[in-house]
């Protein structure tokens, strides 16, 4: 355990202005994404999607690390650099998820719990050999009648604890998300009330299981009304609950805290994280680890035609750029407005 890279690389992470891009997709929600704008999910596709991304000139200005997906760390650019080569040379740090995926947890109708421990450490010791120096392994905590149940969140916060150990240990930043979904007619209240005990749970295993916060980032989702609530709650609510339910489980040890936007908006994911970083004396520095906020337009504007490329890559910058805002309190409405 190199404490004093762990050191680095998590400061790296959170830099200020910058954030991660969550392009960890795995094939499946990849064949999903792909779908929507008309493109056949294939390894040729994958590879120039991520490729366009990755190469967008100037997104190191806000993009501070990159989750991989285990296909893309194992892929090269055009040019033939393998993409986690291609990124640090950037001054981009590489990533990659780990874990294998959200399974139903028996006895436990409509909860899930993620699995992938097994075998994990060998496969840190080669993903550190590729350039990876953080991780990402994603919990899935529904909302419904009844549920979470306690089984659900411990569960899921136990195996949280033993990935995030099993990291630390091979010199990778584990990045713990714990997602509460936003799908459901549930309040805003009773997503901060699921969200509060979640994370109590998270952070009740990690330090049963020795993990030091000083070398941990927390990718967490926000408070905010349920998809299909009649009540939307506003930016200010969203980010005086959120912060609120932080500042209450987080430890201010930790160095910093990544958002996944969820399925929220493109700019309502940015609004919320801008609204959260200008509030002032928070503990940690707060930024973004968006997949589909940060992409969207991007994938839209590609629709798998080399010619798009450009387009493309002015979309993912203008998003990034504004994110890069965002993180900092200094996003706006009409600077969203301005030409990427
Ligand atoms: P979204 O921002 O699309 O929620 O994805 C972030 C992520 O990495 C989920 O694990």
């Amino acid at each position: 355990m190199d404490k004093a890279l762990l050191s680095r690389t998590a400061a790296g992470m959170v830099a200020k202005g910058r954030g991660l891009l969550a392009a960890d997709e795995s094939s499946g929600t990849c064949e999903k994404r792909f779908k929507s704008v008309g493109v056949e999910c294939t390894e040729p596709n994958r590879r120039a999607y991520r490729g366009l991304l990755f190469g967008t000139p100037g997104m190191e200005q806000f993009v501070s690390g990159v989750i991989l997906f285990e296909e893309t760390i194992r892929q090269k650019s055009d040019d033939g650099v393998p993409f986690a080569e291609a990124l640090a040379r950037k001054g981009v740090i590489p990533g990659i998820k780990v874990d294998k995926g959200a399974k139903d947890l028996a006895l436990c109708p409509g909860e899930k719990v993620t699995e992938g421990l097994d075998g994990l450490r060998e496969r840190l010791a080669e993903y550190f050999k590729l350039g990876a120096r953080f991780a990402k392994w994603r919990a899935v905590i529904t909302i419904g009648q009844g549920i979470p149940t306690h089984t659900c969140l411990y569960a899921n916060a136990h195996a949280l604890a033993r990935y995030a150990a099993l990291c630390q240990e091979a010199s990778i930043v584990p990045v713990v998300e714990p997602e509460v979904l936003l799908d459901g007619d549930h309040t805003i209240e009773r997503c901060e009330e699921v969200t509060e005990a979640t994370l109590r749970a998270t952070y009740a295993a990690l330090a049963a299981h020795n993990v030091s916060f000083e070398h941990t980032i927390l990718k967490a989702s926000m408070v905010v009304s349920g998809k299909d609530c009649a009540r939307q709650a506003g930016v200010d609510e969203v980010a005086e609950r959120t912060v609120r339910v932080l500042k209450r489980t987080v430890p201010a040890a930790q160095p910093g805290i990544v958002f996944l936007s969820g399925g929220q908006s493109d700019v309502d994911a940015t609004a919320h994280l801008n609204a959260m970083a200008a509030m002032p004396g928070l503990p940690w520095p707060l930024t973004f680890s968006y997949s589909r906020a940060l992409q969207n337009p991007a994938l839209n504007a590609w629709r798998g035609q080399p010619g798009n490329v450009a387009a493309a890559q002015k979309a993912f910058h203008h998003r990034a750029r504004m994110n890069g805002l965002a993180c900092q309190g200094k996003w706006t409405a009409a600077l969203e407005k301005q030409a990427a």
